[in-house]
């Protein structure tokens, strides 16, 4: 199985047996003094892979919130560093987490511009797995594009957003939306495709695979499109979903979704590696991965 930290969006499956914690935030301290030099030798091993595959690859917002942010190869982020640099550019803050936390409390932090960021950083054996985001996971992928002002916006949309989906009973829809673009989306720059979604800029193989492999479908967003899409939450994406420019999400976070959610209630969904007429298709895939996946599964 491929590393796509995927688990992040299962945000609402709290943290396998893990009982929770202490605060009803589900927050608690990073102790980052207590980390241990072998944790931060794994942050190293990650950020130096990442870091040989994303230029070319990752978009000019993620490559200039990295550059501005107290991140490096050497040691795993301190979280206050981080929420200081945030905080004076777009008023975000990181907050730690053991793991996994339930919807609401993942959305009411979003609202409120806390990113609860896993404390925790996988094992060696496991640096191309994981079953909940890490703090690789969450802070190499997602805290560079919060310093970006459209994506800061966007997210804390999402948790407003979240909030009011829970109670209309479409939360399905709306996560979609967040898998597809926060988690795997990728944008159009004037130097070709580039990746924004945290899901692929932390995989090594996925972003390979999200921008240079046959296989995948690369289509046109389109919000109730994809508010209708399926998503892989154990492999790579089959299609991934290509927004204009970032300003793109900052209209998303604009809009009320409810009209949306009426139009696409009771309509049937459509498979993840599915090709529509109506698609605006960047590149239609062979499907050669998720095939020979498949055929392995019946063999
Ligand atoms: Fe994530």
């Amino acid at each position: 199985m491929q590393n796509t930290a995927t688990a992040s969006s299962k945000h609402g499956l709290a943290a396998g047996d893990a009982s929770p914690p202490e605060r009803p935030d589900w927050t608690i301290d990073q102790g980052w003094e207590r980390y241990s030099t072998e944790e931060h030798g794994i942050w190293k091993t990650l950020f130096e892979r990442q870091s040989r595959l994303l230029p070319g690859r990752a978009c000019d917002a993620f490559v200039q919130g990295m550059a501005q942010l107290p991140i490096g190869a050497d040691q795993i982020p301190d979280f206050r560093r981080l929420s200081d640099t945030l905080m004076q550019r777009t008023g975000w803050q990181v907050v730690a987490v053991p793991g996994l936390v339930p919807d609401d409390v993942f959305f009411e932090h979003l609202a409120n511009r806390r990113f609860p960021a896993g404390q925790f950083i996988r094992q060696r054996h496991q640096l191309d797995y994981l079953e909940e985001p890490d703090v690789f996971h969450d802070v190499f992928g997602h805290v560079p594009m919060l310093m970006n002002p459209a994506i800061a916006d966007y997210i804390q949309a999402y948790g407003v957003g979240g909030l009011r989906a829970q109670k209309l009973g479409v939360l399905d829809k709306l996560a979609r939306v967040y898998w597809y673009t926060v988690e795997f989306g990728l944008v159009q720059q004037k130097d070709g495709l580039r990746i924004y979604g945290a899901g692929i800029a932390s995989s090594a193989s996925e972003s390979v695979f999200a921008l240079d492999d046959p296989s995948p479908n690369r289509l046109r967003f389109d919000l109730e499109r994809v508010m209708r899409t399926e998503y892989r939450i154990d492999d790579f994406q089959e299609s991934y979903f290509v927004i204009n420019d970032l300003d793109e999400l900052l209209a998303l976070a604009q809009i009320d979704f409810a009209a949306s959610y009426a139009r696409v209630q009771g309509q049937p969904d459509y498979a993840p590696g599915t090709v529509l007429g109506s698609d605006q298709v960047f590149s239609r895939g062979t499907g050669r991965y998720h095939d020979a996946k498949r055929q392995g599964a019946t063999a």
